[in-house]
């Protein structure tokens, strides 16, 4: 038999799960939600939110993952032979490569800010200057590299290929080496930001503006989007989990695993706050937009033109983004690369191929929605936002609360017990909480949540 794919180090691993944890949604979903919905009071939510749905749900996952050592839908399928479970895993298959199709054309903006930065392309000053000023020429510019027609495609494809590569290597060499490197660097580069954010002007009023908290803000609506930016930025429904901890060595501790990776993921999102709100405060920009791309693309480089040393703090930050993007599109192309390895006996090198492959039609796709073909409507949005809608607001949620019907209702009491113990050689005492949550809180909240968005 061949030998089991693991993860050499518990750095390894961790480095990562947390990889395919932060990303996008740290970046630019969380800051700017917590602002507008309450601040401090969000966080709160928020952190309710990671601790006793998220947790749990995660070891949903990794018990599954682990205890099968299979893929996201392989693994059902070992734990329930003869029923359909295994569509919870296909149904996650497709979800995470629907959402890496379009998270590979963002990936390509990330790499497009950074190589613009180092430049120096991105702040250099038209002849005759933008009668807006600074808005109006990063508008132009985000016009130009992401809304464009090539430029963005070159990107993207540059980026399906550095996925391909680093996938190709493997798990231990490709994925966790990777991660070892990368997840420092993020860090790193995280904490000289916030240590340079925190020195400007007005980094408390910043401070004060995230985080202010107004509890008259916290509705239905905002605890259903507390819950949902909690299982994305987690990673959680997509399969990912069940990938990556087949990977994992039976003496993995899974409960201190995933309150790890948690607790890091949430880390690197107030880590964010905390650089984004001093500096758009300080530099006289808290008018400006926070949502999603353009805090990153327009506001965030003003910013930057305003700072000595402009090109370098903007290459380093795209870079941080850049290295958020990357380790999450590697795990979610992982999901799908471990199915077709499993379940048609592919070759590794030939399951990345065939998953890299019709990337070249799907992102471009998504790509070109933003521009050209952005007249082009599915249900009222464009194909990207069509996709984004889709896969994390309903594949991504059915998903999640199936995984929890199945491990919760559909396997034995002492096969989840087993997994989080290491067959008792662990002490887990909150094992019967772990197991209601799973079994009652976490599907039936998360249903509601789905409901809500469908019904808007
Ligand atoms: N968790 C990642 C984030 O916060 C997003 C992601 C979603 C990554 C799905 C992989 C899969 O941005």
């Amino acid at each position: 038999m061949a030998k089991k794919v693991e993860f050499g180090s518990r750095i390894g691993l961790i480095a990562a799960t947390v990889g395919s944890a932060v990303g996008l949604g740290n970046v630019w979903r969380f800051p700017a939600e917590a602002q507008a919905n309450g601040g401090a009071a969000f966080l709160i939510l928020y952190i309710g939110c990671v601790f006793l749905l998220g947790v749990p749900v995660m070891l949903a996952e990794f018990s599954i993952g682990r205890g099968t050592g299979s893929d996201a839908a392989g693994a059902f399928k070992k734990l329930s032979p003869r029923k359909k479970w295994w569509l919870t895993g296909a149904l996650a298959i497709l979800a995470s490569y629907l959402i890496l199709s379009f998270y590979m054309v963002v990936a390509g903006w990330t790499l497009e800010y950074f190589w613009q930065s180092l430049t120096g392309a991105l702040y250099e000053l038209p002849a005759k200057a933008e009668p807006d000023g600074m808005s109006a020429l990063f508008h132009a510019r985000m016009g130009e590299y992401i809304t464009g027609t090539w430029r963005p495609l070159v990107v993207t494809f540059l980026m399906i290929g550095i996925n391909l590569f680093i996938l190709m290597r493997g798990v231990q060499k490709g994925i966790e080496k990777m991660s070892n490197v990368m997840m420092p660097l993020l860090f790193v580069l995280l904490v000289v930001f916030a240590g340079v954010a925190l020195t400007f002007p007005k980094a408390s009023e910043g401070l004060v503006f995230f985080l202010n908290p107004d509890f008259s803000k916290i509705t239905p609506t905002v605890v259903v989007n507390a819950l949902g930016q909690s299982f994305f930025s987690l990673s959680l429904g997509m399969g990912i989990l069940i990938t990556y901890s087949a990977y994992f060595p039976k003496h993995t501790h899974l409960v201190q695993t995933a309150v790890t990776v948690s607790l890091l993921d949430l880390v690197v999102a107030l880590l964010m706050g905390f650089i984004i709100f001093p500096a758009v405060m300080s530099f006289g920009l808290s008018g400006e937009s926070l949502e999603g791309a353009t805090l990153v693309f327009v506001t965030l480089p003003e910013v930057f033109a305003q700072m000595p040393g402009t090109q370098w703090w903007s290459s380093l930050f795209f870079l941080l983004l850049m290295v958020a993007a990357l380790t999450s599109t590697i795990s979610l192309g992982e999901v799908s690369i471990a199915f077709l390895q499993n379940h048609f006996k592919m070759s590794r090198r030939k399951a990345c191929f065939w998953v890299m492959l019709p990337l070249l039609v799907l992102s471009s796709m998504s790509s070109l929605s933003q521009g050209v073909l952005s007249d082009v409507r599915v249900f009222g949005m464009n194909w990207f936002d069509f996709l984004d809608n889709t896969a994390t607001n309903i594949m991504l949620p059915v998903a999640a609360i199936l995984t929890c019907i199945f491990l919760g209702w559909a396997t034995p009491k002492e096969y989840f017990r087993n997994e989080l113990t290491n067959n008792g050689h662990v002490g887990v005492r909150l094992f019967p909480v772990i197991r209601f949550i799973v079994r009652y809180a976490a599907p039936v909240l998360i249903a509601v949540i789905l409901a809500a968005k469908i019904l808007g």
